[in-house]
């Protein structure tokens, strides 16, 4: 039995996990986790502003630790080794979650897990799912990051296609700013779009029937700006509109992705957007279609969350792999360091 304490601050959660690297349902593997959202804190700038995100996490990280173990039964002692994510995210906030992971591992004598977030995101469903054996194709979606990884093994991972503007998370978010439906805006469009007509409005599906994977969504995000201007359009078929234009895309890209890919175990998403119940209905039909398993891990383990990290680095203890005290964090870290650059691409993790 090996118990990992995970941490995670890259973004707008600050999130605390004891993870049972052993057990054999997710219920006995996730042996507590705390979670403080910082949604509040960043509505009134209908975005994450990155000072506001590290002070946040620094004012709440400790004292989430403490309460943890405490909710786990146990003290610092019990634990293995201590997993933090050292990147990719808003640095700031990075650092104070390493930087407390540093500090308990070297007061309690307990070896460093420098975990990638995306790493965390990425085996999060072996954490769901005991049975999900490597390699898997992974569809990544989430405010910050949109891929789509083949899963090899633990560490080794190969980007079949990113965005070469616009993740989905944000073009979702971006959308609900256009609506007025605040901030995080993914929710809000899909419970709006429950009451709108996806044909009432046509919308872009950018890069559909491309030969390469990847995805774009900033001139959906634009056209759906443009048609809400007019003042033609229920908010409520423009969401509807949005997200089927959207999963369309998503479900293109896959299928090109599919026929790039080595053989797979299972199609499995992973991320916030994963959370989108049109998009995994979606998703059903491109797995039958290609005979896999489609594998979607509870709603709790596909937003930000720590189990995931603690998860990511239980799978790093059982191989020994540890980091040195002195790891640097990582405002860009990419899970496929030998990915080629996408023409046309920003400067995505
Ligand atoms: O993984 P996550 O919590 O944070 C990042 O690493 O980015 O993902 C958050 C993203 C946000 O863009 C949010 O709007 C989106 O996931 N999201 C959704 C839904 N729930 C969260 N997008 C569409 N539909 C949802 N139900
Ligand atoms: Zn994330």
């Amino acid at each position: 039995m090996a118990l990992i304490l995970g941490i995670e601050s890259s973004c707008d959660e600050t999130a605390v996990a004891v993870i049972d690297g052993l057990g054999a349902t997710y219920g006995a593997r996730v042996v507590a986790q705390r979670i403080a959202s910082q949604d509040a804190a960043h509505r009134p700038y209908g975005g994450v502003v990155p000072e506001i995100a590290a002070r946040a996490h620094v004012e709440v990280l400790a004292p989430m630790v403490a309460a943890t173990l405490h909710d786990a039964g146990i003290t610092l002692e019990a634990i293995d080794a201590i997993a933090a994510t050292a990147g990719p995210g808003l640095i700031g906030g990075v650092m104070v979650g390493l930087v407390t992971g540093k500090a308990l591992a070297m007061a309690a004598g307990k070896p460093l897990i420098a975990v990638n977030h995306l790493e965390g995101h990425a085996l999060s469903p072996r954490l769901a799912d005991p049975t999900l054996v490597y390699p898997y194709l992974l569809l990544l979606v989430s405010g910050g990051h949109c891929q789509i990884l083949e899963v090899r093994a633990l560490g080794d991972y190969r980007r079949i296609a990113t965005t070469i503007d616009d993740a989905l998370g944000e073009a979702f978010d971006k959308t609900a700013k256009i609506l007025g439906l605040g901030y995080p805006g993914g929710p809000a469009v899909e419970r709006m779009a429950r009451d709108g007509n996806a044909r009432a409005v046509p919308l872009p599906r950018p890069l559909l029937g491309s030969a390469e994977p990847h995805f774009s969504f900033a001139g959906l995000k634009s056209a759906v700006m443009r048609a809400h201007e007019t003042g033609l359009h229920d908010p409520a078929d423009l969401a509807a509109a949005f997200q089927q234009a959207a999963i369309d895309c998503v479900l293109d890209r896959l299928r090109v992705a599919l026929r790039l890919s080595g053989p797979v175990s299972a199609l499995v998403v992973a991320g916030g957007v994963a959370a989108n119940q049109a998009l995994r209905g979606a998703l059903q039909a491109v797995a039958d279609d290609a005979g896999l398993r489609l594998v979607a891990p509870p709603l709790p383990l596909c937003t930000d969350n720590a189990a995931m990290i603690g998860w990511a680095g239980a799978e790093r203890y059982a191989l020994g792999l540890f980091d040195p005290l002195d790891v640097a964090a990582r405002p860009r870290w990419p899970l496929d360091a030998n990915a080629a650059p996408v023409r046309g691409a920003g400067v995505k993790a």
